[in-house]
């Protein structure tokens, strides 16, 4: 078995960073919140399945949480890449107080989508939080809550993958350039 560490060039946000961080955000969002008789928390599969875990524990707001998953194709490299719905949401969200809560913008394809698909549904508000956002050219999209900026490199952990791995690493880091380009 490859150790996994050996792939990776350097950590570029902590266990404790990222804990003391989404601690922050889960203040603030109850805070923004406060008399909203609940938030419809809406996690983006895969990727935020461990950031929604943990904020949504975080989170001293009455809420409920829903999965959806989406994937794209060419996004990587190509940037013609549409966005695709592979799972939708259980219930409506008409009325409901949604909080899109995503991994990574990177181009930032996919919020856009989402933002264009449920405010088409009625919802009483509509919010994103992401854990983190690359630094780079991105279509204009609005973030409500973000928890970091990072370089614009290859980075897993924290629901991040390469090929399906390094996603439950409890922190981030860029994956060394050798791993994806071999
Ligand atoms: C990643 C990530 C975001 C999206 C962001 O998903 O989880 O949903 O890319 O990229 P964008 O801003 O360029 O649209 P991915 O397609 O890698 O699927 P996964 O979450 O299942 O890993």
């Amino acid at each position: 078995m490859t150790d996994l560490q050996q792939e990776l060039a350097r950590v570029l946000l902590s266990e404790e960073e990222i804990q003391t961080r989404i601690k922050e955000m889960a203040a603030q969002i109850a805070t923004d919140y406060a008399g909203v008789e609940r938030i419809y928390m809406v996690g983006i599969l895969k990727g935020a399945f461990i950031f929604m875990a943990d904020l949504a524990r975080y989170l001293r707001t009455n809420h409920v949480v829903d999965f959806i998953a989406v994937s794209s194709y060419g996004r990587k490299g190509v940037e013609s890449g549409e966005v695709r719905l592979l799972m939708d949401l259980r219930e409506p969200i008409t009325d409901e107080h949604v909080l899109i809560v995503e991994d990574i913008v990177d181009s930032g394809k996919t919020i856009q989508y989402l933002n264009e698909t449920f405010s088409g549904r009625q919802p009483a508000s509509l919010k994103t939080v992401a854990f983190v956002q690359k630094e780079r050219e991105h279509i204009p999209v609005s973030v409500d809550y973000l928890g970091f900026t990072i370089p614009d490199v290859w980075v897993v952990g924290y629901g991040l993958d390469y090929a399906e791995r390094f996603r439950t690493l409890p922190y981030v880091a860029e994956l060394k350039k050798e791993v994806y380009t071999k």
